[in-house]
């Protein structure tokens, strides 16, 4: 059985993300699974509401855990399967999320982010392809207020400086990867669906 393909979709909240990956998955039919991080199994998504409660007090640190065991659970449960199964799977976010957002948010231990972002993802660490959708801070900002996600939700509420460190940080680290595309994200959505579209059958054929 050939091994399906690991794709995954980065980007700052707002950013086009789960649009684009909607649009992909449509275009890739049965062939491919989508998910999402942090959640996608009974227990992720858990792990995903305590996070996200902005309600709740925590050290940075304590985010990198919390990710990486949502991720741990969903590459187990859910990626490996998939992909050793023949089926392609887009993510909507991975590792590399934990490194842009929480070091952002003042943990400087990058040697043990990325230890604990290796050990969740295993084999899964180096995705096929990592896209990461660059879409200027301030529209990401403006679509979040609109749709009215920045009250009440732990990263929302850190705000639009923040955002701006996030994207730093993604930028940097982007660059490690073996693999990586950036895509212009203030295009129209029809614009970005066919340069993604155009990377994945590149990467699929
Ligand atoms: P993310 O998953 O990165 O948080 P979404 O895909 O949910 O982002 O998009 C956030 C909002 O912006 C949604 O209302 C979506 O319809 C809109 N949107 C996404 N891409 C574009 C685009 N290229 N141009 C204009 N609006 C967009
Ligand atoms: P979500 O509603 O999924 O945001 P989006 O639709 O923009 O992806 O919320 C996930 C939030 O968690 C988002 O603010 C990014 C943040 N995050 C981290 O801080 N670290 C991580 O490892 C991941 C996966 C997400």
């Amino acid at each position: 059985m050939k091994r399906g393909k690991y794709i995954v979709i980065e980007g700052l909240d707002g950013s086009g993300k789960s649009t684009q990956q909607q649009r992909l998955l449509h275009t890739l039919g049965d062939q491919a699974i989508g998910v999402r991080e942090p959640g996608g199994t009974p227990m992720a998504e858990a792990i995903r509401t305590l996070i996200k409660d902005g309600s709740i007090p925590r050290a940075p640190r304590t985010n990198v855990f919390l990710f990486s065991a949502a991720r741990a659970e969903l590459t187990d449960t859910i990626i490996r399967p998939a992909i050793g199964a023949g089926k392609h799977v887009v993510a909507d976010r991975n590792w590399l999320s934990t490194v842009a957002y929480q070091s952002a948010e003042g943990v400087s231990n990058m040697d043990e982010i990325y230890q604990l972002c290796k050990a969740a993802t295993e084999e899964l660490f180096t995705p096929d392809l990592l896209i990461f959708i660059d879409t200027p801070v301030k529209i990401c900002w403006q679509r979040l207020q609109k749709r009215g996600s920045t009250q009440g939700d732990y990263f929302d509420e850190l705000g639009e400086n923040y955002f701006a460190r996030v994207r730093e940080v993604y930028l940097e680290h982007l660059q490690k990867l073996p693999r990586y595309e950036i895509v212009d994200g203030s295009g129209s959505i029809e614009e970005i669906a066919a340069k993604l579209h155009t990377l994945a059958t590149a990467l699929l054929s």
